[in-house]
């Protein structure tokens, strides 16, 4: 496995799980941070072996932003000309799934690096928030997008417009969190849940993602002919005649990933 300096890459059975270890700086996430990542992403993508993702922080920061001391110096010319962040681009190409499992702040870019996964498990410590107008700049990640689509157009704007953070509960509420967990299970539960993904029949899995995502893209009817189609073409799978056949005789399925 490659050797990064900014995050740890760990294969627990089918399931890669991802920790960002930039602990000093509350796992800021400088330019070094989104190549590792995508790295890591596109090998866990290509790797068969492993049927879900799970990316972590620390108990204190899963991460508290875009990295604002390499930011500072940097002036239009520049981040117009590198497409400063656009690099993220890969992470939301993964197409197996991956899950946020978030303690501590998730703020600015932390928490929009949360949304860019397919879902996010929280610990009652999470918070999150879009504190960039505090710096006198906006989201730069997705995130005055991916929040608004997550909470609405409201809360979305508040916080964005005040840098207000939400508890875990009012963001559980709002649907940007699938689930609270105490802090001290956090990891293994959301390695638990990506271990019941990796289980199922991953073109299953992939398909489901997809048109999950294509809910966001989409016009209601394009959205149901896309899911349409897709569930047409998964019946050319063995792994589709493997899974009825396999609970009509009450048996778990033995998946060919074909
Ligand atoms: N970038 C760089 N360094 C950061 C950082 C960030 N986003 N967030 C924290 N750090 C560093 C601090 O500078 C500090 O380093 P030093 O010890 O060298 O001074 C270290 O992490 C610990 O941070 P604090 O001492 O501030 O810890 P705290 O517990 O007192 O406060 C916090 C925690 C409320 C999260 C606070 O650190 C904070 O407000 N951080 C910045 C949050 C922020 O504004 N995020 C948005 C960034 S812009 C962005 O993300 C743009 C985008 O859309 C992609």
């Amino acid at each position: 496995m490659a050797d990064y300096e900014t995050i740890l890459v760990e294969q627990r059975g089918p399931v890669t799980l991802i920790t960002l270890n930039r602990p000093k700086a509350l796992n800021a996430l400088n330019s070094q941070v989104m190549d590792e990542l995508t790295n890591a992403l596109a090998a866990y993508d290509a790797d068969d072996s492993q049927g879900c993702a799970v990316l972590t922080g620390s108990e204190k920061a899963f991460a508290a932003g875009a990295d604002i001391k390499e930011m500072c110096e940097l002036d239009f010319a520049d981040v117009y000309n590198r497409d400063f962040f656009a690099g993220y681009d890969r992470f939301t190409a993964t197409r197996k799934p991956v899950i946020a499992a978030v303690a501590g702040y998730a703020l600015g870019g932390g928490c929009e690096l949360a949304m860019m996964c397919d879902f996010i498990l929280a610990a009652d410590t999470a918070k999150f928030g879009q504190p960039e107008i505090k710096l006198a700049v906006t989201p730069g990640m997705g995130g005055s997008q991916r929040l608004t689509r997550a909470v609405g157009k409201a809360k979305a704007m508040e916080m964005c417009l005040t840098g207000r953070m939400m508890d875990v509960h009012e963001a559980e509420r709002a649907g940007l969190v699938s689930r609270i967990l105490p802090g001290d299970e956090l990891v293994a539960e959301a390695i638990k849940t990506a271990e019941l993904i990796a289980g199922m029949a991953p073109i299953a899995v992939k398909a489901n993602k997809e048109m999950v995502n294509a809910a966001f893209e989409t016009t209601l009817q394009q959205g149901v002919m896309f899911e349409r189609r897709l569930f047409h073409g998964i019946f050319g799978t063995q792994d589709q005649t493997e899974g009825m056949a396999a609970f009509i005789e009450k048996r778990p399925g033995n998946w060919k990933g074909k």
